[in-house]
């Protein structure tokens, strides 16, 4: 039984990350996160692409709080883009969004057509991170901006046990790399780099909390959603990121740059 039989970011793993992360969120930290992304960046009337958009939360945000122009978001999961396009026409920002599901690969975006890339807990699924920054890069226009947070690792050496039986239990493909690993990558790839920001302990903090309202309050909420069994399961997952979070190894991160 895993949350992700039924496909990565299946029914029960957004029923799942929703309960937790509040609707629209597939990673945590909601609008206060987005802002720490962003930065102040002036997003106003700026086309916005968001790599990997989940149920669309992000975009929301740089619509609705920081005056966005256009953001389009793209994901590989078609529940994802459909839940996104669902609330895109509650929230009725259908015209200023445009999701779409597009198979994992290069991006599909015309040269220098972005004024900014944002993406939120998304590269850790991609391997090639060279190749993405490239094609980053490619999209941006002279002088675009791009806002990440990821999932990174304290090196790239091999994963220790614990961190591979943590992953083994999130059953996702994830491919995380070390905050310096992007530092060196932005530059190869010619970015000026804004800042690096190291998350760690800000989220040691808040897995924590995750985890005691998952036991606690949240309890019921996560049943109705997922049901028992699977509750435990997803609880099991929380605990072991706790301890990869706790013992340093994984290690969330943002970072800004510019193209030159
Ligand atoms: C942890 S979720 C984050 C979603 C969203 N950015 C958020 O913060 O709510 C990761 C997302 O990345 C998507 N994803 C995985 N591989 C991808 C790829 N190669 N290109 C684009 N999206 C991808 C998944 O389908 C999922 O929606």
């Amino acid at each position: 039984m895993s949350l992700t039989d039924e496909g990565h970011y299946g029914p029960k793993q957004l029923n799942m990350l929703k309960t937790i992360w509040g609707e629209g969120n597939l990673s945590p930290g909601g609008t206060d996160e987005i802002d720490e992304i962003l930065g102040d960046y002036d997003l106003s009337d700026k086309i916005v692409l968001d790599i990997g958009c989940g149920c669309g939360g992000a975009a929301f945000h740089m619509i609705e709080a920081r005056n966005a122009g256009h953001v389009i978001g793209f994901d590989t999961e078609p529940l994802v883009i459909e839940r996104a396009n669902k609330l895109a026409i509650e929230k009725n920002v259908s015209n200023q969004v445009t999701f779409k599901c597009i198979p994992p690969g290069p991006l599909q975006f015309e040269n220098e057509t972005m004024d900014v890339v944002f993406s939120k807990e998304v590269f850790l699924h991609i391997i090639d991170k060279e190749e993405l920054m490239r094609d980053v890069y490619r999209v941006l226009k002279p002088n675009g901006y791009l806002a990440v947070g990821d999932w990174m690792r304290e090196d790239d050496n091999e994963p220790s046990e614990q961190m591979k039986e943590y992953i083994a239990a999130e059953g996702l493909d994830m491919f995380m790399c070390s905050i310096d690993k992007y530092r060196e990558i932005l530059e190869k790839t010619g970015f000026n780099i804004i800042s690096m920001h190291d998350r760690n302990a800000w989220y040691l903090e808040k897995v924590k909390g995750e985890v005691a309202e998952i036991e606690g309050p949240l309890w019921d909420e996560v049943v109705k959603a997922i049901g028992p069994e699977e509750g435990a399961y997803a609880l099991d997952i929380w605990k072991k990121l706790v301890g990869v979070v706790q013992k340093g190894e994984h290690r969330p991160g943002n970072f800004r740059a510019l193209k030159n």
